[in-house]
Formats: structure tokens, C-alpha cells, sequence
């Protein structure tokens, strides 16, 4: 595990952005997980900018949907899938239909969840994935506790994360309780993973992930056990000195 500490906010969205187009020029078809929330937000404003300066093509890009809500219409203001169109798939020329979906639309959640599944076994896994660190230590919506092992698979939410979710929709009542999730197994065996961590608030829960014995009980804690993981936070997030 590699850590690195950028100054604030805009710097650590800089480097993740660099990260990620340096994988999209070395394998334009990469296969990769693309994860909501706040936290990656500017990191995609910075991409596109890197995009319209024609350091990589996305015409091969393989996107894949890291999470979503069970039970919303895809119109809904707050499904996932809508957030990674606007702030990812539209902006880089991505084809929406090219994303393979988490299809919370459905009432067969054993069944969107095992096509996902196939769809990632026929990528051969993940070239990257790029994550944000829930207050829980959440890793999408694998909650705690969460094992290596765990699969894609549908999930009650945690408090933690209901009350964390409800800042995006203006309130508890309006997070749904239920999500499908990339399971841990294809998020820990990405060839690369890149985990994107910001602000004071993040700062225990990144400790724990980095330093703290693994546990499921702290599910991104299991990265520590992954090769090719890296964690870019900001001072807010790691004020003190890099631990190796
Ligand atoms: P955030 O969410 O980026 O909005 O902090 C991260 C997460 O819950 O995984």
C-alpha cells in the first residue's frame, strides 16, 4: 500500500486524475470501476480537462458501476446511475449504455447481481478500481461488517451510511434503505486500486484503514492486504506524518 498526502482537496484531485489517465494511455480498453459520493467529484472535473487535452481516448473504456440504491427508477434524482452519467459517462463521451449496470430497477436483486458478476468475469476482472473510504470504513456499500469474501449482493444499509447518504439528498428520510453492491472479492482483486480519501472527517476512519489491525468490522482495512493499492488523501484527511 502506497500513500499519497497532497495538500488539500484540489491537489489530491489532481493526482488521482493523473493516476487514472495514466492507465487509460497505457490500456485504452481498461476496465473500470467508477464510484459516486462527494469525494471524487473534482477528480473527474480534472480528468475531463486531461481528456480535452487529448492525453487519452475513451472510446474503449470498459465503465463499470460500483454501487446503487435498490428500488429507484434510473430517472430518480438520486440513483447512482444517473450521478456516474452526469459527473463521468457524459462528460468523457462515454456512451451511456456502454456502463454495465448495478440494476437497482429490479425485483430480482439475485439476478442483476450474478449478471454483473458475469460481466466483470468476462472483462477479466478489473484494471482499476477507484473507490472513496466511507465514515464507516465502508468500501461501496460492502458495510460492516465485511469480509474478503463477500459477493455482490444486495445490502441493508448501516445508520452510519443512511445518515451520511442523507447530506446528498437533504435528509435521512429520503436515503433508500437497501443497495446492491460490488462485492469485496472484485474490488480487492483489481489490478490496480485507487483510493480517494478527503477531509477532517475521513481522518479516523483512515487511520483505522491504514494502521489498525484488518477487521471486517472495518471492511477497507482488508487493503491492506492488496498489492497494488493506492491510498491519496489530503492533509485534512492524514495531517500527520506519512507513516513508511
Ligand atoms: P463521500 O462518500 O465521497 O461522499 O465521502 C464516500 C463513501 O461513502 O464511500
Amino acid at each position: 500500500m502506497q500513500l499519497i498526502v497532497a495538500d488539500d482537496h484540489e491537489a489530491m484531485s489532481r493526482e488521482a486524475a493523473r493516476a487514472i489517465a495514466e492507465v487509460l494511455k497505457r490500456k485504452p480498453g481498461a476496465s473500470i470501476v467508477i464510484p459516486t459520493g462527494n469525494t471524487p467529484l473534482q477528480t473527474y472535473r480534472e480528468l475531463v480537462q486531461l481528456y480535452k487535452r487529448g492525453e487519452f481516448t475513451t472510446a474503449q473504456l470498459r465503465p463499470f458501476q460500483l454501487d446503487e440504491y435498490l428500488g429507484l427508477p434510473a430517472d430518480d434524482s438520486r440513483s447512482f446511475f444517473g450521478w456516474v452519467r452526469r459527473t463521468f459517462l457524459e462528460p468523457l463521451d462515454i456512451p451511456v449504455e456502454r456502463l454495465i449496470r448495478l440494476n437497482g430497477e429490479t425485483d430480482e436483486p439475485e439476478a442483476a447481481c450474478r449478471a454483473y458478476d458475469a460481466a466483470v468475469q468476462q472483462a477479466g476482472g478489473f484494471d482499476l478500481a477507484i473507490l472513496g473510504l466511507g465514515s464507516n470504513g465502508h468500501l461501496a456499500f460492502n458495510e460492516p461488517p465485511s469480509d474478503p469474501q463477500s459477493p455482490t449482493r444486495r445490502v441493508a444499509l448501516t445508520e452510519a451510511s443512511i445518515t451520511s447518504d442523507g447530506a446528498y439528498w437533504g435528509g435521512r428520510e429520503l436515503v433508500p434503505r437497501y443497495a446492491l453492491t460490488c462485492g469485496m472479492t472484485h474490488l480487492l482483486a483489481a489490478l490496480q486500486i485507487l483510493l480517494l480519501v478527503s477531509g477532517q472527517a475521513k481522518q479516523a476512519i483512515l487511520e483505522k484503514t491504514i494502521s489498525a489491525p484488518i477487521t471486517p468490522e472495518v471492511p477497507a482495512s482488508y487493503l491492506q492486504q492488496s498489492p497494488n493499492v493506492v491510498v491519496i488523501a489530503d492533509k485534512a484527511a492524514w495531517p500527520q506524518a506519512v507513516p513508511y
